[in-house]
């Protein structure tokens, strides 16, 4: 057994932002990852962090926005919080060493994306934002904290309703058990749950999942967000087109050269993501392809450096200026409930980034907010922790008994179902199959309660998390019974 101030599960922006944070107070942190840390979200985001620095820009500004395209469902005193507490932190980070792109007179250079009034996107190496982020972050960090890798949590270990450690097995099958009186949950989103993802592979809902078990309310589970350019050819994706291509003048058209967007959204191309995935969605349901035209972007290599690596690795060839896209699940709106500071409804339990919902996404994401929610919201987590006085208690992991349902589904199983049934379109009978699929697999009526590890691998831990969370994202498109946002019912 160790001991700890903190565990942090996960080891993307958000667990490195309350990490960084944390070790610059003295506090002594582990941070546990189930692949390389590496496989995260962060490290392949593309579009940048949106903060209202310009001269002619305020917070108020990116505010409306945020709520704009969050349909109004975003909780406004945390989308307060973030757009108002982002000048500040970004300054700091910038002040810790972040280099962010400039123009030749060396001011930020801002990019413009959808849905935002005006260009408030900063970058990093083009379109590498992430990347050079995380690259940052691991400087910053330096050895100050454990990282755990390949070491995937079983479960949170609740004693007396409070969470008090996590227990994880190695790939040599030997239990090891975590004690702090801190947990936090930042392992992403939810994006392998569907067949075409922006996600890095590792990302299949484990939040929500060990949440779930551990009683922590969750929220807007509904609200999956579909990324309408992922370079999509052969039935396959390869990766995200970064939506700065239409900030710079890229244009959705069909087989026939026709701009797809006109007459649909005032805002045409930079429409908010949900009316772009749909719009681009129908035509692929129809058998129809559709591209990204990029005739207009001039030196587009030097621009977008890693959608060109992306494209020309896949054997596309860019001269022909047509990239084939599709939309990808890429961003979970919903997640473990909790506030901006990172409370969870558990007490000890913590949740930062993708894997929370604090409700500043709303029903949609606006475009570059979600790295800026996991530096913000990751400081403002780490800021609770440290005025907070919570004692170590000893904790021990009781073994479940309740055994899985066998066999497992293969996980292209889930996919599809996630897919046809709880995806870009949904109808009310299609989101009660999906209920109807995953409920086979429960292991008893309870739902997806704490299984015995000792009868399942590692790999099948993992797929019973994505089961437990598509059963509980199925559940929740079911029981919202209007169309906001990212979901979309459609008449049947
Ligand atoms: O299109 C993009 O680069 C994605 C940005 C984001 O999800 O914020």
């Amino acid at each position: 057994m160790i001991s700890t101030d903190v565990i942090i599960v996960g080891a993307g922006i958000a667990a490195y932002s309350v990490g960084c944070r944390l070790c610059d107070s003295g506090k002594k942190v582990i941070m546990l990852t189930k692949s390389e840390k590496q496989n995260c979200n962060s490290t392949l985001a593309q579009g940048g962090i949106s903060v209202a620095l310009r001269d002619d820009d305020n917070y108020m500004s990116h505010y409306e926005d945020t709520l704009t395209a969050g349909c109004n469902l975003n909780n406004k005193e945390a989308t307060l919080e973030l757009v108002k507490t982002a000048p500040s932190v970004i300054r700091e980070f910038i002040d810790h060493g972040m280099n962010f792109d400039k123009n030749p007179d060396s001011s930020l250079s801002f990019g413009k994306e959808a849905a935002h009034k005006l260009a408030r996107v900063i970058h990093a190496g083009g379109d590498r934002t992430g990347l050079k982020v995380m690259e940052q972050l691991y400087v910053n960090m330096a050895d100050r904290t454990e990282l755990h890798e390949n070491e995937p949590v079983i479960d949170v270990i609740i004693k007396d309703g409070e969470a008090v450690g996590v227990v994880t097995r190695t790939a040599d099958g030997k239990y090891h058990t975590y004690c702090a009186p801190y947990v936090v949950l930042a392992t992403g989103g939810i994006g392998n749950l569907y067949p075409g993802t922006s996600n890095d592979h590792t990302i299949t809902g484990d939040s929500v999942a060990l949440g779930y078990r551990c009683g922590a309310e969750l929220k807007n589970l509904e609200f999956v967000q579909f990324h309408p350019t992922l370079l999509t050819f052969g039935g396959k994706n390869f990766g995200l087109i970064t939506e700065a291509v239409r900030g710079d003048g890229g244009v959705l058209i069909n087989e026939k050269g026709e701009k797809i967007m006109e007459g649909v959204h005032p805002l045409k191309d930079l429409a908010p993501r949900d009316v772009v995935s749909r719009t681009v969605y129908k035509y692929t349901l129809a058998g129809e392809k559709i591209y990204l035209d990029i005739s207009a972007i001039h030196d587009f290599k030097t621009r977008f450096p890693y959608v060109s690596e992306i494209c020309e690795t896949n054997g596309l060839d860019l001269s022909r200026n047509l990239i084939p896209v599709a939309p990808g699940a890429h961003f979970h709106m919903g997640g473990v409930k909790a506030k901006p500071t990172g409370e969870t409804t558990v007490k000890g339990l913590y949740a930062v980034g993708e894997a929370a919902c604090t409700g500043v996404h709303g029903a949609n994401r606006l475009a570059s907010n979600s790295l800026l929610e996991g530096l913000v919201f990751g400081r403002l987590t780490a800021d609770n922790i440290i005025s907070s006085d919570r004692k170590l208690k000893p904790c021990e992991y009781d073994f479940p008994t309740l055994e899985p349902k066998r066999p497992f589904p293969e996980k292209g199983q889930i996919k599809k179902v996630m897919m046809d049934c709880v995806g870009v379109i949904r109808t009310e009978e299609k989101m009660k199959q999906a209920i109807e699929f995953f409920e086979e697999y429960m292991p008893d009526k309870n739902g997806f309660g704490r299984i015995n590890p000792d009868s399942v691998t590692n790999q099948e831990l993992e797929l019973y998390n994505m089961l437990t969370t598509g059963w509980l994202i199925a559940k929740a498109a079911y029981n919202r019974k209007e169309s906001f946002g990212a979901h979309y019912i459609a008449e049947e």
